[in-house]
């Protein structure tokens, strides 16, 4: 599927407008205020778009800053399978590890709550969900939710819910984040993507967790988008962004309708 026409013209006409220098590190406060209304309107989820949403490249961008601001290593993170497999990569180039609690597809590719319960150990700071599932198409049930979120509480763990699938429901399945969820809300961290809901691999955008997404690491004292600004080059978790990708140095520059903001 391609991406929609009228997203593709909005890009240009963002080049056009001037939209080609830096950005504010934790997003453009238009595009925060248009999600806090998809959130509020579609997931059932109040936010502060002030300090409670972060824009990043990819749901990529995101889970990596979570996961490495939530776990140093010697650490673990409790997550279901199976799972989408970069988790793994990624749990392990933060030193800390996966702890995979695993389901048949006669349990609904679901681990029981129970299971998960006893995965905890004085190690474990995370738990990594997701839903609609990759690669078993899962939708977690509210009940279910509930019931692994109890745990998640009861052992104070943040719990990472990546919904890049969230607009991809069939058969009268409904998509519920945790974070619309009262008794998880304080723990839930919901990751979002625009990849699969409009085609558009690698946007995304994070609402943080409301206590702050890295009150708890040694690692990066600053609250919201600090971890972003440790994202060197070397350790990126994504590719540069596409669209200053498509400028071809090596062609020369055609009659555009107007002038280049560059100059
Ligand atoms: C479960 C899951 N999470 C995250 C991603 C990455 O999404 P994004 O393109 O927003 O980085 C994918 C991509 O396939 C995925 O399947």
């Amino acid at each position: 599927m391609d991406t929609p026409r009228e997203i593709m013209d909005a890009a240009w006409d963002a080049l056009e407008r001037g939209y080609t220098k830096y950005a504010p590190a934790a997003g453009y406060p238009e595009l925060r205020n248009a999600l806090a209304k998809k959130l509020r309107d579609y997931n059932q989820i109040d936010l502060d778009p002030e300090t409670q949403i972060l824009i990043t490249q990819g749901s990529t961008e995101a889970l990596y800053l979570a996961v490495n601001a939530l776990l140093d290593p010697g650490e673990e993170a409790i997550i279901p399978a199976p799972y989408y497999p970069p988790y793994d990569s990624l749990i392990k180039a933060s030193g800390a590890t996966p702890r995979y609690v695993g389901a048949t597809e006669d349990e609904g590719w679901l681990p029981a709550p129970e299971a998960i319960e006893k995965a905890v150990n004085k190690r474990t700071r995370a738990l990594l969900i997701n839903t609609p599932n990759n690669p078993t198409g899962t939708v977690y049930p509210r009940k279910y939710l509930e019931d692994i979120g109890r745990t998640a509480v009861d052992h104070d763990l943040p719990i990472l819910s990546d919904e890049a699938y969230e607009a991809l429901v069939f058969d009268g399945a409904e998509h519920v984040s945790p974070m619309s969820i009262p008794s998880m809300r304080d723990n839930a961290i919901g990751l979002f993507s625009f990849s699969k809901t409009f085609a558009m691999t690698g946007e995304a955008r994070l609402p943080l967790w409301p206590r702050g997404i890295h009150q708890e690491s040694r690692h990066h004292p600053q609250p919201r988008a600090g971890p972003r600004q440790f994202s060197h080059p070397d350790r990126r978790p994504a590719g540069p962004p596409r669209v200053g990708q498509v400028f071809r140095p090596d062609r020369p520059r055609t009659g555009r309708k107007k002038k280049n903001p560059c100059g």
